[in-house]
């Protein structure tokens, strides 16, 4: 088995019904941060990584996401006379980065589901899974950082962090014992354990690298929570036969999945911004 990573996986196909209206006519994936939508700061995560192929995967009426990454040469060509240098360089990374291919999953029954549509794009390599809807701000990328420890592990890793244990239950929580500094060899998994009976307060963060194992206990696995194939079920039965790891990591996880944390993400990752940040520090400070 290879055991470099170079294939990610990056699921899109849901509704994104916690941000409706916004998300009716266009997919949450899609909805901006700064000044990018958020999947490309995902894809970007991947590219930075060493991941030279991705599949995205989608599902009918989000075929933006296509457009974004397709070669646009009526804009380039209008770019190049307009002697737009920076703008054009930006439009044609957006093509050259990586090797991007598009699956539809055809009902939108979970995670676990839609990352069974990747098995023949994986074809047998371990790969990565980013999840569509999550930024994760870290000084070395997360995806990178995962594929490092799996590469030395050659088992599947996670990348967890610490939550509040009032919020655990809308997560899968990963119980574990500590093998390295920030690495945790896992015991026990469960997706959004009832409130009251939360075992840890490490959850995963929606970075994975998984072995093709997976295909198989996913096609095992039952409906879980919500009544969904849910992925941290399947992660459950390839624990039965192989080790798993979780990586505590240094850095933040901004679900923009939800509206406050993706308006708290605009004002983060604009604050950081040469052009804008110190103007929106200001004008924020005139709040009060
Ligand atoms: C999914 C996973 C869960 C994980 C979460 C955040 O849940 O099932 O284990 O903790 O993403 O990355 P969702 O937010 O899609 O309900």
């Amino acid at each position: 088995m290879q055991h470099a990573v170079r294939k990610a996986v990056i699921p899109a196909a849901g509704f994104g019904t916690r941000l409706l209206p916004a998300t009716k006519a266009q997919p949450k994936e899609m909805l901006v941060v700064v000044d990018k939508p958020v999947i490309q700061y995902v894809v970007e995560e991947a590219v930075q990584s060493g991941i030279t192929d991705i599949l995205i995967i989608i599902s009918e009426g989000k075929e933006v996401l296509k457009d974004h990454f397709a070669k646009d040469e009526h804009l380039e060509e209008l770019l190049t006379q307009k002697k737009k240098t920076a703008e054009l360089k930006e439009i044609q990374a957006l093509h050259q980065m990586a090797n991007i291919t598009y699956i539809y999953q055809a009902e939108q029954r979970g995670l676990g589901d839609a990352v069974l549509c990747a098995e023949a794009f994986v074809a047998g390599e371990p790969f990565a899974l980013l999840l569509g809807d999550t930024i994760v701000e870290s000084a070395e990328p997360l995806t990178g950082t995962l594929a490092k420890d799996y590469a030395e592990k050659k088992d599947a890793v996670v990348a967890l962090q610490r939550v509040p244990m009032a919020v655990a239950h809308r997560y899968g929580v990963f119980v574990g014992e500590e093998v390295a500094s920030k690495l945790y060899k896992a015991q026990r998994l469960v997706e959004k354990p009832p409130q009251g009976n939360i075992p840890s307060d490490m959850v995963f963060a929606g970075r994975y690298i998984l072995t093709p194992e997976i295909f198989d206990a996913l096609r095992r696995t039952p409906p879980g929570v919500n009544d969904e194939i849910q992925l941290t079920d399947a992660m459950k039965i390839l624990m039965e036969q192989h080790a798993m790891y979780g990586r505590l990591f240094d850095g933040v996880r901004h679900d923009v999945g939800n509206k406050l944390d993706f308006i708290k993400t605009n004002i983060v990752l604009g604050l950081q911004r040469g052009d804008i940040g110190a103007e929106l520090r200001e004008w924020l400070k005139s709040l009060g």
